[in-house]
């Protein structure tokens, strides 16, 4: 491993299966821009994970391109991040070979990820869905990752790199430093409108609010998310007995910063007829200039284009190297050219 005064690395990415929802922005890439300065950042679109579940080939390019404005409308400026999409850096795929085989049957089974989605897509369990960690392990192993910002959901994922990563090491010497997730306090885990003891997804549309959706709709949403049936309707924060509640607050917090405690004061006595509404609002300007810039930016195709390929360009640098160690380490025989 170099010993030269590095930064340290922060790395994370997300698939563009679906359009980008308050969960990834709350769990993930809000929490990317904040440390642009202290940390060597690289955020990707992880496209090549996406292919696990049929995708519709026109509508993966368009929400991939989409992905990457909303990356930049969120604060990731490209100047301070390396932008970047998975499939346009080859070492991904290939150190996630390389890694598949130091990854046991028995770990990839328990995944919780693959469980679920082997449930939903029961006539598509493909060889793809259940290696998927060990991709995922090389997405941020290729760049010496020291934290990787997630939501709750990946942590699990985070935890097998690390596995992976010390094994490999404990074969080989140092190739790999061992990550660290890196998750949030607030909106690590937001629940579904709709149905809040369900992560918020995008395969519930009517529980899940999109960084590009109209703000009345995303009111309607809010408006109707289900809360409980007790009777003083009381903002007051309870997983266990009100979970609907708990999560309105959680995300409430989450775009306002004020904590459990300060929210409950500010809405003593008025009851989820203005709770739900206000968070709605809260949401709504938070998303608004998201959204705004977004659009701008997906004007200017050019733009994007060049910001995607001095973020390859900059990631296969870093990306090359490791792997070149891995091979030599492994025993292939060293590419003349
Ligand atoms: P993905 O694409 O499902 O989600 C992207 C990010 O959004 C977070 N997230 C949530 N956070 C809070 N509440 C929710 N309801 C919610 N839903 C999603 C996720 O935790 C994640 O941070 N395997 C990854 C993508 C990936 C990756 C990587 C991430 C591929 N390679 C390397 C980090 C590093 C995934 O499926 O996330």
């Amino acid at each position: 491993m170099d010993n030269e005064i590095r930064k340290k690395v922060m790395l994370s990415g997300i698939q563009p299966s679906g359009d980008l929802h308050l969960g990834n922005y709350l769990g993930a890439v809000k929490n990317w821009g904040e440390r642009a300065d202290e940390f060597d950042c690289y955020y990707f679109m992880a496209d090549l994970h996406t292919l696990t579940v049929r995708q519709n080939p026109a509508e993966l390019r368009r929400r991939t391109l989409e992905q990457l404005a909303q990356y930049i409308a969120c604060g990731l400026e490209p100047e301070k991040n390396t932008l970047f999409v998975q499939s346009h850096v080859h070492e991904h795929a290939e150190l996630g070979w390389i890694l598949n085989c130091y990854t046991m049957f028995g770990e990839l089974s328990r995944m919780t990820q693959f469980k679920d989605k082997s449930a939903k897509n029961a006539d598509n369990i493909n060889g793809g869905l259940f290696t998927y960690p060990s991709l995922m392990a090389a997405d941020i192993l290729l760049y010496q990752a020291d934290f990787v910002p997630v939501g709750e959901d990946q942590r699990q994922h985070c935890e097998l790199t690390r596995d992976v990563a010390i094994r490999f090491n404990n074969i080989y010497g140092d190739v790999f430093r061992v990550p660290e997730p890196y998750i949030p306090k607030a909106g690590a885990r937001v629940m579904g409108l709709g149905n809040p003891v369900s992560k918020m997804s995008k395969s519930d549309p009517n529980g899940c609010v999109f960084l590009m959706e109209k703000p009345e709709d995303i009111a309607r949403k809010f408006k109707r998310a289900v809360t409980d049936s007790d009777t003083e309707h009381c903002v007051r924060y309870d997983r266990e007995a009100k979970p609907g509640v708990a999560n309105l607050m959680n995300i409430y917090s989450a775009v306002t910063g004020k904590t459990f405690e300060e929210i409950e004061k500010e809405f003593d006595g008025c009851g989820y007829g203005v709770f739900k509404p206000a968070v709605g609002d809260a949401v709504i300007e938070t998303l608004r200039p998201i959204r705004e810039e977004a659009s701008r930016l997906l004007a200017d195709k050019a733009y994007l284009q060049q910001v995607y390929t001095d973020g390859a360009e900059k990631a296969s640098h870093i990306a090359r190297k490791t792997l070149r160690k891995v091979y030599k380490k492994v025993g292939l025989v060293e590419k003349p050219f």
